[in-house]
């Protein structure tokens, strides 16, 4: 008995909601984005098909494709006053700190003339997102390693003008390579969106208040950014680090079982998936792709995740609990392989999944039942009680 309350144990605030965009079984290790395969998408389609598709719910036709594409590609750029915000940051600030900065402080250019109610306006400000992301995420890049920022170029690809705009220095042009490109593309597919994960949550939540999308973009970024969601892709590479050598991993297999000790194997389990993540097997194709492109032969980090892989998925503590590689597992190799530093990894995983987040978030603005969020509480405080003054207080 808790004040006014039996406690009832077998009370769940089961905050859900119905969306048409993803579909996953996580006992099968099925991925659907608007029912199709992520593994068809990230195999045969690129990521701005992907966009089109998670907000429209349709594959675009060759025309409505082009059309799209012309109007992500023409609102690359972001307001030259951005450069001021960024340059307040200490120049040691993590990259996501700094995206959940610069993204909110786009609301102070297009807050006043985005109507949420007015569904042209929101498919402006949905394409103004997932157009200026990229710009964003190389500014954070460019202002951390202290390398003056690269406009983005309008004659390149999505994927392709994101490395074009970390990588190229005005002294000289990085040259991108197309397989490059075409992984950076796949890997951002594979990120973009992911049902009601705890970012995706923060920003319907947020929005369901009818706050700007900008300011709920940043919302999501913020959630995003803890080591238990987005931050485990940047925990899985320096766990790999720590771990150092293959015969280290019985050691931390035992930590990760041990239930006194908070060690997790970062990039494994997952709140939905009891099987094999999928987007984990993508990208573990996608990491031997890299390497073989950039002609690292062996790198030690891959051969510890292989072989960790290896024993925790013949080990019956991860059986029994049906703990399976995630996305996060492999991705962070893949990235540092690509020359990113493990603080821009999460800064990627946020630039893939705004087109999620803000597919959301249109479904649910569009949704003529939505009202405010307010999940459901349990009280299990103190009882009523009568203020006690300070001298009789023990
Ligand atoms: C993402 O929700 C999404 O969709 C997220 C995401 C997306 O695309 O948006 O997929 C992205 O966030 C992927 C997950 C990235 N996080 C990590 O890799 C961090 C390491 N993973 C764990 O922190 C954990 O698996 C969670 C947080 C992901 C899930 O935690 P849960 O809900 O506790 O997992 P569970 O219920 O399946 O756990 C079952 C048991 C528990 O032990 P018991 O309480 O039964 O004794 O397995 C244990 C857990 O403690 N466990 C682990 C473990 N993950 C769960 N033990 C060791 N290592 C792990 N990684």
């Amino acid at each position: 008995q808790t004040g006014h309350f039996t406690y009832d144990p077998g009370f769940t605030s089961t905050a859900s909601c119905e969306s048409k965009i993803t579909y996953i079984d996580g006992e099968e290790g099925v991925l659907l984005y608007r029912g199709y395969p992520i593994e068809q998408l990230a195999e045969k389609g690129n990521f701005l098909e992907s966009c089109y598709l998670l907000l429209n719910g349709e594959l675009p036709t060759a025309a409505e494709f082009k059309e799209f594409d012309k109007a992500i590609t023409n609102h690359t750029m972001v307001h030259e006053q951005m450069q001021f915000f960024l340059r307040g940051f200490r120049r040691d600030a993590h990259p996501m700190a700094i995206m959940c900065g610069m993204v909110g402080a786009l609301s102070a250019f297009y807050h006043d003339s985005t109507d949420i109610n007015d569904p042209v306006q929101r498919m402006i400000a949905s394409r103004r997102l997932i157009a200026k992301i990229p710009t964003l995420a190389a500014m954070a890049y460019k202002y951390s390693v202290g390398q003056p920022v690269v406009y983005p170029k309008n004659s390149l690809g999505y994927a392709e003008n994101f490395l074009h705009m970390c990588f190229s220095v005005p002294a000289e042009e990085y040259k991108v390579d197309p397989i490059l490109a075409r992984a950076m593309d796949r890997i951002f597919i594979l990120h973009a969106d992911h049902e009601q994960n705890a970012s995706t949550s923060t920003v319907r939540l947020a929005g369901s208040s009818g706050a700007n999308p900008f300011a709920c973009i940043a919302a999501g970024i913020a959630c995003l950014w803890g080591p238990a969601h987005g931050g485990a892709n940047e925990a899985a590479l320096e766990m790999l680090r720590e771990i150092g050598t293959v015969d280290r991993i019985p050691e931390y297999i035992a930590k990760a079982k041990d239930k006194n000790d908070p060690f997790r194997l970062m990039g494994f389990g997952h709140r939905v998936y009891k099987n094999y993540d999928p987007r984990a097997r993508v990208m573990q194709k996608t990491c031997h792709e890299v390497l073989q492109v950039l002609g690292i032969k062996d790198d030690p980090l891959l051969d510890v995740a292989i072989e960790l892989e290896r024993i925790a998925l013949s080990d019956s503590y991860f059986i029994e609990k049906k703990l399976y590689p995630n996305i996060d597992f492999y991705s962070g190799i893949t990235l540092k392989a690509m020359g990113f530093p493990t603080t821009m990894f999460t800064v990627l995983f946020a630039l893939a999944r705004t087109v999620g987040w803000v597919a959301q978030w249109n479904e649910m603005i569009e949704d003529p039942d939505q009202r405010i969020g307010r999940p459901r509480q349990l009280y299990t405080g103190a009882p009523r009680r009568d203020y006690v003054s300070f001298d009789k207080r023990k």
